[in-house]
């Protein structure tokens, strides 16, 4: 927003309660699209580049503001007193701003998540250029119950707001709506604000009625109308909270489609606002994109996979697979049915395969842990290949331990490495092994006693037992077909 108009303050309105969404957790900070509602609103009023940004808080207010600085360092906590109504709230912030005397003053709700920087971008241009003292968003609804409604006189200048508790008749049949968001010209806000009283219907300091002040002193009171609804909208309860994720989804999916991504299904992939795509990343169904998810050119990520913080590079292939905080290197494939924890590494053209665990290793380039284990606490070198069923025991009841594995080692199926240990380059373990002690570069670790048939013993010890006729029938035919070989072969 450079060449755009900087606002002198946005002032974002959260001391509400929202007790609609029977929550222990303050409503403003219910997410969606990996954000919390009130940071939606921050990073909008943020793009604006204003000189002053505040917040007013008061319902669970040490929650709401911990949350709210942790977002936006720079911004200012202002604590809204006993007075109830938009107004007060307003006036509180103009109160801490105190050098706040000229310029714009934007007015956002910390609870309308979907407004966009842009919309707020052209309220602010177009309060400027008309030379406003203050500018509405609106919009025209089907059902306008619960908002203010736009007054407007006979050319269609506007009069005022009225709240729908104190509106006739007439006015409630009015379908343009105040969205709550406003440009104001500081120093007649300042005048107007400190002219409203609470004698309303619901004895509160309605912010809207300065718009109606201020046209009657002959100041300039206009209304931006905006077609897009749900860049209004707020969330009162889940039911609004889901509809505006899913709408936020679906709106972040289409600029991804536009950016070159292939969806095979958007109604099923979900997609956080931080997360970034490159050309002809292809998302299968049942895909979510979390977090600060980023996804390499030409990878395929889904069916039914789930990626938090996770980097996927360049050509590799995630499927059935859930990750935290793991890279995935170029053309490497993951799954199906991996579970990928924190800080897994898997170097270029690697391999975690089927029903592997996998935390806190890194894994050389073309390393292949196929099938069936665990791999935590680990490093493993290039080219190594890790059998079917191994496991780094790195737990010992009391503290973890590494495991670490060379290059171009080969494991057999079903080995369990009993951390600390390491295996030199080049090594091979026997299957079975359980291997406590280092390993040498290519030496061949093998653990387990040697194996003794003890021929007969099944039908010694299970005569007439099904296993036994088996081994008789097994018996027969063995002899049988080493004695005549082409009459059984056909
Ligand atoms: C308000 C507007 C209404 C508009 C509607 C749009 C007023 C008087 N009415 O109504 O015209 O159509 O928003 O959604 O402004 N808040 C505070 N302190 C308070 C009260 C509210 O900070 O004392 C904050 C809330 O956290 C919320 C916002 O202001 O973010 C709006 O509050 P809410 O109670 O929802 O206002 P409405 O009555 O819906
Ligand atoms: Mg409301």
């Amino acid at each position: 927003m450079s060449d755009a108009i900087h606002p002198a303050a946005v002032i974002v309105l959260a001391a509400g309660e929202g007790t609609r969404m029977k929550s222990s957790t303050p409503k403003i900070l219910h997410r969606i699209g990996g954000r919390s509602m009130v940071g939606h609103a921050l990073d909008a009023a943020a793009a604006l580049e204003p000189e002053r940004l505040a917040v007013v808080v008061r319902h669970e207010r040490d929650r709401v503001a911990a949350h709210v600085l942790d977002h936006a360092p720079q911004i200012a906590i202002v604590d809204q007193d006993d007075v109830p109504g938009t107004g007060r709230a307003v006036e509180v912030a103009l109160e801490a701003l105190e050098d706040l005397t000229h310029g714009t003053v934007v007015v956002t709700y910390g609870d309308v998540p979907l407004l966009s920087a842009e919309l707020l971008g052209e309220l602010v241009s177009r309060h400027v250029e008309e030379g406003n003292s203050a500018t509405v968003l609106t919009a025209r609804v089907e059902d306008p119950t619960g908002y203010g409604r736009v007054l407007r006189a006979e050319d269609g200048s506007v009069l005022g707001i009225k709240e729908q508790k104190d509106a006739s008749e007439e006015e409630l049949a009015i379908n343009e709506i105040n969205s709550g968001i406003y440009a104001f010209s500081a120093s007649a806000l300042r005048g107007a604000l400190a002219r409203v009283g609470t004698q309303n219907a619901q004895g509160e300091k309605y912010l809207t009625d300065v718009l109606g002040i201020m046209r009657q002193d002959g100041d300039r009171v206009s209304a931006a109308v905006t077609t897009d609804q749900w860049q209004v909208e707020g969330a009162n309860d889940r039911v609004q909270l889901s509809a505006l994720g899913r709408e936020l989804n679906r709106r972040i999916v289409t600029k991804w489609m536009r950016e070159g991504v292939t969806v095979m299904d958007p109604e099923s992939t979900w997609i956080d606002v931080d997360v970034i795509l490159a050309r002809d990343v292809t998302l299968l169904p049942g895909t979510l994109l979390q977090g600060h998810t980023a996804i390499g050119e030409g990878a395929t990520v889904g069916p039914d996979t789930t990626l938090v913080d996770t980097v996927v590079g360049r050509s590799a292939t995630v499927k059935r697979t859930d990750a935290t905080g793991s890279r995935i290197g170029a053309g490497a494939s993951v799954g199906p049915f991996a579970y990928l924890r924190k800080d897994t590494v898997l170097g270029e053209d690697g391999k975690i395969g089927a029903f592997y665990e996998t935390k806190n290793v890194t894994i050389g380039a073309r390393t292949k842990l196929s099938h069936l284990g665990y791999a935590g606490d680990a490093e493993i070198g290039e080219d190594t290949n890790i059998g079917c069923g191994n496991i780094t025991s790195n737990y010992d009841g009391v503290n973890k331990h590494r495991t670490v594995i060379g290059s171009q080692v080969r494991t057999g199926a079903n080995t369990v490495f009993i951390a600390p240990v390491t295996v030199g380059d080049g090594a091979y373990t026997g299957a079975g092994a359980v291997v406590r002690k280092d390993v040498p570069a290519g030496a061949l670790a093998i653990t387990q006693a040697p194996q003794a048939n003890s021929e007969g013993w099944v039908q010694r010890k299970r005569p007439g037992s099904a296993a036994a006729v088996a081994a008789m029938l097994a018996s027969q035919t063995i002899s049988d077909a080493s004695s005549t070989p082409l009459q059984n072969g056909k």
